[in-house]
């Protein structure tokens, strides 16, 4: 779908999702993520970039399961993560949106929970590339996480955290030649409705992630 389209669609309060490819398994259990090797870490930062070119190719679960490790996983006996947070409320989730549906990543039980069984990789942003990439992912703040953290500074905060793990993401990418961009020229709005979010949940960013074209 063009970005007029879009425009014209989202103005109108009708930028919806399409219907799933496949079946929407209401759990994915994810195989357990690559923890070692990959691209040495200045390598990985020398090569980090935005792309906005994606193969219509979807990713082998072993490497989204590493991935969205890469992320925000669980990397320490206590819980702790791979990105950090302020007063370590962990208020930042991943929305994964794949053509089979969108699903949150259970980064403790290391699996993605169905949350709407349509495509609604279009829905998550104007360009249009979106529509085709492997996966789209949504990063949702979740108030209700951050009662320590004084009102007037939550949205900052997750946005912050929402950022390391976008670079996360990107440094997972130039590391496993995969492309990447983060997006806030989004629909909150259309995303938090086909995302069925709640009103302490806020739409932060998206970021999509996919081979690269040709
Ligand atoms: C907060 C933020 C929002 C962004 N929003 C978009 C976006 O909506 N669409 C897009 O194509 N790129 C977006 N970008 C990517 C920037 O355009 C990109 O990082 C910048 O051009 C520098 O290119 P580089 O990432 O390759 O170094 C965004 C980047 C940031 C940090």
């Amino acid at each position: 779908m063009s970005t007029l389209t879009k425009l014209a669609l989202g103005a109108m309060g009708r930028l919806r999702p399409k219907p799933a490819k496949g079946d929407a398994t209401p759990k994915i259990a994810l195989p357990a993520p690559d923890k070692a090797g990959g691209m040495p870490l200045m390598e990985a930062i020398a090569k980090r970039h935005s792309a906005r070119e994606f193969a219509a190719k979807e990713l082998p679960l072993p490497l989204l399961s590493s991935l969205l490790w890469a992320a925000n996983g669980v990397n320490r006996a206590d819980g702790g993560r791979t990105a950090p947070s302020a007063m370590n409320a962990q208020e930042v989730d991943v929305y994964v949106a794949l053509p089979s549906g969108a699903y949150l990543y259970d980064a403790a039980a290391n699996a993605m929970l169905l949350v709407a069984g349509s495509d609604l990789r279009r829905v998550t942003g104007y360009q249009d590339f979106v529509d085709e990439a492997a996966m789209d992912l949504v990063y949702v703040a979740h108030h209700s996480r951050m009662k320590m953290v004084p009102v007037g500074n939550r949205e900052s905060f997750a946005s912050a955290a929402a950022g390391a793990i976008t670079q996360n993401v990107y440094l997972f990418a130039a590391s496993n030649g995969l492309s990447t961009v983060i997006r806030a020229w989004i629909d909150r709005d259309a995303i938090a409705g086909a995302l069925g979010l709640g009103h302490d949940q806020q739409v932060l960013l998206s970021q999509t992630v996919g081979f690269p074209k040709g």
